[in-house]
């Protein structure tokens, strides 16, 4: 896989402009201009009006409070490297990180309620996605490693970011998995644009739907596929407004496989999902 290398330093530009979507009554994700899917795809990101429905600001709530070091929700405990309460190494994001499985049992229950809303935002993009490839809906669950059908694998992390480091607020990287729905309350996430990092303002009352690795493999082979959208957030200060984030990731089943199909239907390439996240994970560190 090609990815550019950009220097952590180069500067940021403003002015991108960045496409916005809707999802209608029927579920069906519906961009508002034409040409808007077009500059999504090749982007890798767009901004989603908040769904009226979404509990958000529930969400935020449980977010914020984990600020607190009393916070009980803090001693979850740890599954694996990438679930429980955990500062990331290098980076200032900490964050309470659990699979979809567990948010029943982990998180209160309007949490875990959040999290089933943002499943079905996150299959709406996925199967919007999925017909902008042409790709025809009967190979869309073997595609997707499930998650297009409300299969998969979904987190729900809940993140601030620790100013006594200097560290970057996240390194530049890629997503892995299909999907990402962000929520952020301070500025600071930078999208790469033909190598030059730009602003992503935060838009009060949108999301920001990013596309990950998995997503362009799935869709390599379709009419239209999808970039990942290279990605950084910056150094936060503590006279900075503390940045607080929802993220959603949507991936595929992780012990599954993803499928490559044609538009005709045709299976061109498939790989499981953990080499798939193996060469990725290769790629990024050769580039370190
Ligand atoms: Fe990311």
């Amino acid at each position: 896989m090609v990815q550019k290398v950009v220097p952590p330093n180069m500067q940021a530009v403003e002015g991108v402009e960045i496409p916005t979507a809707v999802i209608a009554e029927d579920q069906a994700l519906t961009f508002s201009a034409t040409g808007d899917v077009d500059r999504a795809w090749q982007l890798g990101i767009f901004y989603l009006e908040v769904p009226e429905a979404l509990n958000l600001e529930t969400a935020r709530a449980f977010g914020t409070a984990l600020l607190d070091p009393t916070n009980p929700y803090r001693d979850v405990p740890h599954f694996g490297e990438l679930e429980g309460f955990i500062a990331l190494d290098n980076n200032q994001q900490t964050k309470l990180a659990l699979r979809r499985h567990r948010w029943d049992q982990y998180y209160p229950p309007q949490v875990a309620e959040f999290g089933r809303q943002l499943d079905a935002i996150g299959v709406s993009v996925m199967q919007h996605v999925l017909s902008e490839s042409g790709i025809p809906k009967p190979m869309w669950q073997r595609a997707s490693g499930g998650y297009s059908s409300g299969g998969g694998t979904a987190f729900l992390n809940f993140v601030h970011y620790d100013t006594r480091h200097s560290y970057w607020g996240l390194r530049p990287h890629t997503d892995y998995g299909f999907v990402t729905i962000l929520d952020a309350t301070a500025p600071g996430l930078q999208v790469d644009i033909d190598g030059v990092f730009v602003d992503v303002p935060v838009r009060p009352g949108y999301l920001a739907i990013h596309f990950g690795e998995a997503l362009s493999y799935i869709t390599a082979y379709g009419e239209r596929q999808a970039t990942a959208v290279r990605h950084r957030v910056l150094s936060q200060r503590d006279c900075d407004p503390i940045r607080h984030g929802i993220v959603y990731f949507a991936n595929p089943d992780l012990d599954g496989m993803v499928c490559q199909f044609d538009a005709h239907g045709h299976e061109r390439g498939s790989s499981s999902v953990v080499s798939l996240f193996e060469r990725l994970e290769r790629d990024l560190t050769e580039l370190a």
